[in-house]
């Protein structure tokens, strides 16, 4: 089945991430701004290397599936 950020994507991120990267100009639940490529790449560049979550990384399979979304176009 297809990839979506609604049901692949969104749920990958917890209520305090969400809460600490909204004021920062990154709100990580908004389609309107994740599907947009760039910031897509953005927020990989972050979970790919380990940063982001602080203290938390995500497992490579999490990440591997982020970076499938994105090379199906960040669909919403
Ligand atoms: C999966 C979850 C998260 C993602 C994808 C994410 C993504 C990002 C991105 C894209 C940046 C900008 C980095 C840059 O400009 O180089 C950033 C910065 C930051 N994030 Fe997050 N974030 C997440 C969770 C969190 C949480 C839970 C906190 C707070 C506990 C947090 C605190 C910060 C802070 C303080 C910065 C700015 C300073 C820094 O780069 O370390 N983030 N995050």
């Amino acid at each position: 089945m297809a990839l979506s950020f609604a049901k692949d994507i969104r749920p990958l991120f917890r209520y305090e991430d969400i809460e600490c990267m909204t004021p920062m100009g990154i709100p990580l639940d908004d389609p309107a701004w994740m599907c947009v490529a760039e910031n897509a790449q953005s927020v990989y560049a972050t979970v790919a290397d380990g940063s982001m979550p602080p203290g938390e990384p995500w497992p490579s399979d999490r990440v591997a599936l982020f970076k499938q979304w994105m090379d199906a176009g960040c669909p919403a």
